[in-house]
């Protein structure tokens, strides 16, 4: 992959001296599914998949950049001095909003400069391609102009891009995961007081498996935002009574005590899910701790049940999919990301891995007539400079 995107490099930009080469992977959560926003906790790790960029500064004031992963847009460029989103740049909105996070955080960006970009992320499948691209880009700047700045400062920088400049208002586990991977391990991060502890994941018994149904998040962003607002709404409602800052400071039985206070039985239902959510990853995570793979997968099915019938984030695809795995003797299943289309996330015995791919696959074949892509991950280190 690297050797094409040299090669593409050289062919886009002229040639490859003096340039610098990163890499920043995808992610993938094992549980914790819309909590980050409500001051929760997830539970992600960063894949070993990515994506790759090689960088170079220029003598101008153009920043140029190119994606071997969208090569029918060509070469994107704009003016260092005149950045604002625009949906003709596509892709390159994310690269271009880091940069306008940099320079609103007055980091001092002297020249243009060139990258080329390639990714082996699936797009839009939920494994944080675009996340991805804003940590690539975050640290191409920072090496580029040698920026002191720590990797939370870029993690909240990327996250602020995508938030104020895309006008996505994703929470921020993604860049997280992404920024602090570490191989092996998962990360239990509580997004409330940015805390986190790594937890060793030793697949060598079990094999982790993403499940790629093909069914492209549509709608994600307009009803991602909506569910946004219906979390803010129920945390209005409960503070008039409750002394809470977010939804997962409740317990649950805070919850069940206090929820009629919230009259919409929808927004009920959201709020339902984020409490026993962020308790469920807690105790999941325990578990793992304590070696008991099965618990844990038990708690990543009630996950999927809850994203599917109170948060209403699933989509038949993905229903079918996880059903298939249950189906299975898998010993966890379940959606994974905003929902609405993209992947899910499965533990199966090392063993078995084969004939649960065929399996799974030809089911979901049978009911949806889509092809699933199967993916055996590995868990990989965060954002670096190669
Ligand atoms: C997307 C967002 C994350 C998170 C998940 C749902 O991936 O970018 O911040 O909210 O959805 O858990």
């Amino acid at each position: 992959m690297l050797e094409q995107l040299k090669q593409t490099f050289i062919e886009t930009f002229g040639s490859i001296n003096e340039v610098q080469i990163f890499f920043a992977p995808g992610r993938v959560n094992l549980i914790g599914e819309h909590t980050d926003y409500n001051g929760g906790h997830v539970f992600p790790c960063a894949l070993s998949i990515g994506t790759y960029a090689i960088a170079r500064k220029r003598n101008d004031r153009k920043i140029r950049l190119y994606s071997m992963n969208y090569a029918e847009a060509s070469v994107i460029e704009v003016d260092l001095n005149d950045l604002s989103f625009d949906d003709a740049h596509g892709w390159a909105n994310y690269p271009i909003g880091v940069v306008w996070t940099f320079l609103q955080s007055n980091y001092s960006i002297t020249t243009g400069f060139e990258v080329a970009f390639y990714g082996n992320i699936p797009n839009g499948a939920g494994l944080s391609s675009s996340a991805s691209i804003e940590l690539a880009t975050s640290i191409v700047l920072k090496e580029l102009f040698e920026f002191d700045i720590e990797k939370l400062d870029m993690i909240k920088l990327s996250q602020k891009a995508e938030n104020e400049f895309v006008g996505v208002t994703c929470g921020i586990m993604d860049q997280f995961a992404i920024g602090m991977g570490k191989k092996d391990h998962a990360i239990l991060l509580n997004c409330d007081t940015l805390e986190y502890v790594y937890s060793p994941i030793l697949l060598e018994e079990y094999a982790m498996i993403i499940a790629d149904t093909n069914k492209r998040r549509g709608l994600t962003d307009s009803k991602y935002n909506e569910r946004r607002k219906q979390c803010e709404e129920a945390l209005k409602t409960l503070k008039r009574e409750l002394d809470i800052e977010t939804l997962a400071d409740l317990t649950k039985d805070d919850f069940e005590k206090h929820r009629l206070l919230i009259e919409d039985p929808i927004i009920q239902k959201r709020a339902k899910h984020v409490v026993y959510e962020n308790r469920r990853t807690i105790e999941a995570v325990e578990k793992l701790n304590r070696n008991d793979i099965n618990g844990f997968g038990r708690l990543m099915n009630e996950s999927h049940r809850s994203l599917r019938d109170d948060y209403e984030v699933s989509c038949k695809e993905l229903d079918v999919l996880v059903k298939a795995a249950w189906n299975e003797d898998v010993i966890g299943s379940r959606m994974t990301g905003a929902g609405f289309g993209g992947c899910t996330i499965n533990i199966v015995a090392r063993g078995r891995v084969d004939s649960f791919i065929e399996r799974v696959g030809s089911a979901y074949r049978e009911l949806t007539g889509l092809d699933a892509d199967f993916y055996v991950v590995e868990i990989g280190d965060g954002v670096t400079t190669l």
